[in-house]
């Protein structure tokens, strides 16, 4: 399976926070926000990643995380020239993907779950058609809402439904076989000119091909489009970190214990990382150990 990380879009909500910078340059207390996204996708076994990007930002992330190797992964580079929808990933990444499964990921979802890296590396095992992810909300009513059957096949998928007929939202995260590319190619812009996520998993519902896995109450989903809830993702991120002594999504121990670097490299990475930044310190004293 390979590995799509879409982190373009405007960044309205979060203006004058994103006039200048990519949202998903912003930190998220001690890290970047793409480095949350970035560590899923190593989690789960990926490899091979993709990173896409508006044409202004496009360098920083190429600056900040170079080719990949570093993290022992290979991270290419494909610009969206403009906001065109979600699924137009899918088209961007096809010659990436070249018909291998793919796993999409937005650059502003945050997840953090004990047993998610298992459940993920499960998931992308038995991939036949997609699987989405689902969380559980209050508010239903601001995202995709899915309802399943008991074999966690989705029966509805609906954008923003004024009546929503389950609690659980549809994340940021997708899983696809290796015709996504050609479903999404196929797609018409929705009347606000995109080519919309739903659509594409439309597609597969309408042949019961598209599954849902409820992440569930033991784990955190946050997308960070707006300045609340930015800070309440830092705020998660800080209280869990400093109650632990551990880092979430520290891409370098997740190289590490991934099996990606060996522990000389560890060191090297930690060395580059300044010591008088605790982040660095932590990634040096796990070379330690
Ligand atoms: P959104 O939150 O829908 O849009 P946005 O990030 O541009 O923010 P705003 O609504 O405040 O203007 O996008 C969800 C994620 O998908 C986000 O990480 C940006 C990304 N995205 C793209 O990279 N390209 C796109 O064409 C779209 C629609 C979204």
């Amino acid at each position: 399976m390979r590995g799509i990380i879409l982190a373009g879009g405007s960044g309205t909500r979060l203006r004058p926070l994103t006039s200048v910078h990519s949202k998903q340059l912003l930190p998220v207390y001690d890290k970047p926000m793409i480095y949350y996204p970035l560590s899923v996708l190593m989690h789960t076994g990926i490899r091979e990643i993709l990173l896409i990007s508006g044409p202004e930002h496009l360098e920083t992330y190429r600056s900040l995380l170079g080719d990949g190797s570093r993290l022992g992964i290979r991270l290419r580079y494909a610009v969206q020239d403009e906001p065109r929808g979600i699924a137009e990933a899918l088209v961007l990444g096809a010659d990436f993907a070249d018909g291998e499964p793919v796993c999409l990921i937005l650059g502003d979802n945050i997840f953090y779950g004990h047993r998610l890296p298992d459940l993920l590396r499960q998931e992308a095992a038995r991939l036949d058609g997609c699987t989405l992810y689902g969380y559980p909300v209050s508010d239903p009513e601001r995202y995709g809402v899915a309802t399943v059957d008991e074999d966690g096949t989705i029966t509805t998928l609906t954008e923003k439904p004024a009546r929503p007929t389950s609690n659980l939202a549809v994340t940021g995260l997708y899983m696809y076989d290796g015709t996504a590319a050609e479903r999404a190619a196929a797609l018409a812009p929705s009347t606000r000119g995109e080519l919309e996520v739903t659509d594409l998993n439309l597609s597969y519902v309408s042949e019961g091909r598209a599954r849902l896995v409820n992440l569930g109450r033991g784990s955190a989903w946050f997308d960070t489009g707006t300045h609340d809830s930015l800070l309440e993702a830092s705020m998660f991120v800080q209280v869990l970190e400093k109650r632990q002594g551990i880092r979430i999504s520290c891409l370098e121990e997740v190289a590490y214990r991934m099996g990606y670097v060996d522990k000389d490299q560890l060191a090297l990475l930690g060395k580059e990382l300044s010591p008088s930044s605790n982040y660095g310190k932590y990634v040096l004293d796990l070379a330690r150990t």
